[in-house]
């Protein structure tokens, strides 16, 4: 892809999971944090791991939003404040991929069950906090950070919703670039309220087989998974 991939809250276990499998891969990441040496800070620790190849830096998230494509890896109950804050500081063009989950642990509950978000989920709330020309995708919800930080294979489909062609046709690049990941075209943005509910699903499965692995696979496609072992 060219470009350079923001991550916002990339100093967490999911974007910088996800900084990791895409650096490794060649893309230029910048991490964003609301603190710009805490984002250097897990910048060096992903240059030391993948090694002298990776190109990572890290930034405030107002800097990790200027890039081409930004991902959004910050607990639900930030998103809101954190879109406001950063609303004068976006290019038109840029990609906006979604990572979020609207859990009802981001506000002190259970982890397997929802909120309800009044736009229908946080990929359309977040659509509704940008300015108009920047695209928005969903993706990623179903992809927990522990298997990003392996070196294996994830073995799981990517859901990608958008409402606009060039979001889905990037995000669906980047999650080609994570070995045993497919991305799968998931339809419209709105659909994202399916995608994400499905994560709290996914937590209680992993709790109740006392695992940090589950993920989704569709069966019966004609697509192949990239990486996928036969
Ligand atoms: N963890 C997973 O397995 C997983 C899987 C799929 C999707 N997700 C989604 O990915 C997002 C990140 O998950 P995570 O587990 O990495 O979360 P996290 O560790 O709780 O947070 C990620 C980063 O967000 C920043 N942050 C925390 N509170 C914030 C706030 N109020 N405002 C702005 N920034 C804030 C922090 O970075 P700084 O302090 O450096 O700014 C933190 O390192 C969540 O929305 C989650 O639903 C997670």
């Amino acid at each position: 892809m060219s470009g350079k991939v923001g991550i916002l809250g990339g100093t967490g276990p999911e974007g910088s999971g996800l900084a990791y499998r895409w650096a490794r891969a060649g893309e230029e990441i910048v991490i964003g944090s609301r603190d710009g040496q805490r984002a250097e800070e897990m910048a060096a620790q992903l240059r030391a791991r993948i090694g002298g190849s990776a190109k990572i830096t890290g930034a405030e998230n107002a800097a990790a939003a200027q890039c081409d494509v930004v991902v959004l890896t910050v607990p639900f109950a930030g998103c809101a404040a954190l879109l406001k804050q950063l609303k004068s500081v976006w290019k038109p063009g840029t990609v906006v991929i979604d990572t979020t989950v609207p859990l009802a642990a981001t506000v002190g509950g259970a982890a397997t069950r929802m909120i309800g978000v009044w736009q229908g989920s946080a990929a359309e709330q977040t659509k509704e906090l940008l300015p108009a020309g920047i695209g928005v995708a969903a993706a990623f919800q179903n992809l927990g950070a522990e298997l990003l930080w392996k070196d294996e294979d994830v073995d799981c489909d990517i859901l990608v919703c958008s409402d606009d062609e060039k979001a889905k046709q990037i995000t669906s690049e980047l999650a080609g670039k994570i070995p045993g990941a497919r991305p799968l075209n998931g339809g419209k943005l709105e659909n994202a309220r399916i995608v994400e509910s499905l994560t709290a699903l996914l937590i209680g499965i992993n709790m109740r087989y006392k695992v940090h692995s589950a993920g989704i696979r569709f069966t019966g496609l004609p697509v192949e998974s990239p990486g996928r072992k036969s």
